[in-house]
């Protein structure tokens, strides 16, 4: 089967302002990923995680090598791909629904089935009765999920998700992350989610994908064994749970001390 997205042979470097010297981000970098599968992207700061989800999200063109989405070339971004930032880019001009539904209405399409469609997704979000508010009135983990509503709204067949829950506290973060696979589970998106967190890792992904410290290479691709649905409570109680989680560490931390 083609895979959803294929990384093939990608290398990319940036230039610095500094005319001529040239920052080497990835090396050679080469992973395909499962139609439906939630692949977590882990590895130290720095090490081109952001520049792996940019170039398959089209922001940015590989210098070397090449990525496919569903066998075809990506050429730029596209609604097939839908991006959440870690910090969430909202439109301060439009109010909590006026940002869920702003893909609608470009495209031309904002009606009553829209509408509907990011009412429940607001509600999912726990952010029933906040559909008014302007984005300034929420917390940043409101923001956050507003962002995610916005994302899941379109429904896109891929889900690019670049530290998202990064800047909140742990227990928001929890239930994001609960509330994230529920949403995935359901509507069996291909979501690749870059963290530098190893528990949030274990505890979204079907596979994990550890990149060495720059430039980044795959040093490390492996799948999480665990059951769906998943219960962080029980989860880090496992054996198995406390292993993996010592072994990634393990890599990453080498590699960060590098
Ligand atoms: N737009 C850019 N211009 C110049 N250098 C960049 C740019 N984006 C990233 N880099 C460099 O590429 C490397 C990888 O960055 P990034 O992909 O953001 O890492 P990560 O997300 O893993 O922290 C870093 O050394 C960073 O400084
Ligand atoms: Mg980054």
């Amino acid at each position: 089967m083609t895979p959803k997205i294929s990384v093939e042979n990608v290398a990319h470097s940036f230039e610095s302002r500094r005319k001529g010297v040239r920052t080497a981000a990835l090396e050679r970098i080469s992973l395909d990923i499962a139609a439906g599968s939630f692949v977590c992207l882990l590895g130290p700061s720095g090490c081109g995680k952001s520049t792996v989800l940019n170039l398959i999200a089209g922001f940015e063109k590989p210098g070397d090598g090449r990525i496919l989405v569903d066998g075809h070339p990506v050429t730029g971004p596209g609604a097939d791909r839908g991006v959440v930032f870690q910090e969430p880019l909202l439109l301060p001009w439009r109010n909590v629904l006026g940002n869920v539904t702003f893909g609608s209405q470009l495209a031309g399409r904002l009606n009553g089935q829209a509408l509907a469609q990011a009412r429940r997704y607001l509600h999912l979000t726990g952010l029933d009765g906040f559909e008014e508010h302007a984005t300034y009135e929420l917390s940043g983990g409101m923001r956050q999920r507003v962002a995610l509503a916005r994302a899941w709204m379109v429904e896109p067949p891929v889900l690019l998700m670049d530290e998202p829950f990064g800047a909140l506290d742990a227990q928001t973060r929890l239930s994001m992350q609960e509330l994230l696979t529920d949403i995935w589970s359901a509507a069996r998106t291909t979501v690749l989610f870059v963290t530098h967190d190893v528990d949030e890792a274990l505890f979204l992904a079907d596979r994990i994908v550890v990149m060495s410290a720059r430039p980044g290479r795959i040093i490390q691709d492996l799948a999480v064994p665990f059951d769906r649905p998943r219960a962080y409570e029980a989860l880090i109680r496992e054996p198995e749970f406390a292993a993996l989680k010592q072994a990634i560490l393990h890599t990453v931390r080498q590699e960060a001390r590098r």
